[in-house]
């Protein structure tokens, strides 16, 4: 077309498969002041490593970490002089951010050896992960000190003008019900504060990071297994978001890897904030991490005859979630075994709580999952509790 040597009309096609190859413009950050300090909350470990080089790229030369066991791992002592190779200054304070009068010292500390802080990435976390009847007073304070006080105190204690303020929360704290949520949503405020005042902050909420930090590092289980692929996120977009972020950008990279997953679908996906990323992909076929060609057990509950109909279904069901949880095949579940038994935990039995509500219909508790109960017993109850189970079906005791 472009030659000119067609004579007529031509007809353009397209089709859903087709790609339209695109040069994206380089997302780049602008240059940073080199003489400013770059602030780095709990980077020496995990996930925080991470944009160091990026960091380093875009000409930060005055690096400070605080963190509470400061540079005693190997790894991290690799890293610093690796960066002072790199003609970056660096500084390592012990601090636990979360103690007011420790992080105005190691501020205080920091600001005369090296000058004025221009930037601030806050990345604690402690993982005290539980259900909240069972936590202690101590696991709640642990998990969420470090995120909530800890970046509300780098709020009250830096400057208004700082080139960029930058808390890592995390996707669950937009949805999640445990104290690392609560934790992450706590992290939230300081930006908004700072925001509101028209300076510049940003919270920034990964998803699961699929190859640095601690979850790609130490352990990566249950429905995070399942989950991993279709909504983990990958360094390199990670590191994209957080160039742009510092760059103020007004849009960001996109992750929408929600496709035709083969997974069951998370029950935050139901939320209205995802219903983008749930509306993703159903074009690809059909609909959206349609997890298997499994009739739900709601539509197998609602159209049985007898009782123990239903509560056959639910088993089988649930049978076979549990197995995809535990990566095993469903024959290896023993169906007169307590689920405890299996390993589970209560986690565990908050996901199969949120599944069997959303399968079944049915509002069970952790309890009745975490109960010395055979799974028969269970689904009993989950088949009786279950709203489309006609009524004068359910047994009366
Ligand atoms: N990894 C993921 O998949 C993922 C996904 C979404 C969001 N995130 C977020 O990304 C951030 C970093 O995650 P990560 O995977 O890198 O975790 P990580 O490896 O456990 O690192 C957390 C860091 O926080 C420091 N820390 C904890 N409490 C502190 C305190 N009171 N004062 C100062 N430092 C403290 C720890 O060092 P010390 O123990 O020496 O103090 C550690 O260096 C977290 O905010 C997390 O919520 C991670």
């Amino acid at each position: 077309m472009q030659m000119g040597k067609r004579l007529g009309k031509i007809a353009l096609a397209w089709g859903v498969n087709h790609v339209v190859p695109v040069i994206q413009p380089r997302m780049c950050a602008s240059k940073l002041d080199s003489d400013g300090i770059c602030l780095l909350v709990g980077r020496l470990s995990g996930l925080g490593r991470s944009p160091l080089s990026m960091l380093v790229r875009i000409d930060a030369r005055k690096l400070c970490f605080l963190s509470r066991s400061g540079a005693r791992s190997t790894k991290a002592k690799d890293l610093i002089q690796k960066l002072e190779q790199q003609q970056v200054r660096v500084q390592v304070q012990t601090c636990d951010v979360s103690d007011e009068s420790a992080l105005t010292s190691a501020v205080d500390c920091c600001t005369r050896e090296l000058g004025k802080i221009h930037g601030v990435f806050q990345c604690t976390m402690l993982l005290r992960d539980g259900l909240f009847a069972n936590m202690t007073h101590r696991q709640w304070v642990e998990s969420t000190q470090p995120k909530a006080q800890g970046s509300w105190n780098l709020h009250k204690h830096l400057s208004d003008d700082m080139d960029f303020f930058i808390p890592l929360s995390s996707f669950t704290a937009t949805f999640g019900r445990r104290n690392y949520a609560a934790a992450g949503r706590m992290k939230m405020r300081s930006p908004y504060h700072r925001r509101v005042r028209g300076w510049h902050a940003t919270t920034v909420d990964p998803g699961l990071m699929r190859d640095v930090g601690v979850l790609a590092e130490t352990w990566m289980m249950d429905a995070f297994c399942e989950w991993e692929k279709p909504y983990g996120i990958r360094e390199v977009e990670f590191l994209a978001l957080i160039e742009r972020v510092i760059d103020r950008a007004q849009w960001a990279p996109c992750h929408l890897s929600v496709k035709k997953a083969g997974t069951n679908t998370p029950y935050y996906m139901e939320d209205a904030r995802f219903s983008i990323m749930a509306r993703t992909g159903v074009r690809d076929g059909g609909s959206v991490i349609a997890a298997s060609d499994a009739v739900p057990a709601h539509t197998l509950v609602s159209q049985v005859k007898h009782f123990q109909e239903a509560a056959a279904s639910a088993l089988e069901v649930l049978v076979k979630q549990v197995a995809k949880m535990l990566q095993t095949p469903p024959s290896e579940i023993d169906t007169s075994r307590f689920f405890h038994s299996f390993g589970i935990d209560s986690l565990v039995a908050i996901e199969i709580v949120n599944w069997v509500m959303k399968e079944a219909t049915s509002t069970i508790t952790v309890f009745d999952v975490l109960a010395g109960v055979p799974i028969t017993t269970l689904c009993n109850r989950i088949a009786a509790k279950s709203t489309v189970l006609p009524k004068e079906l359910v047994p009366s005791h």
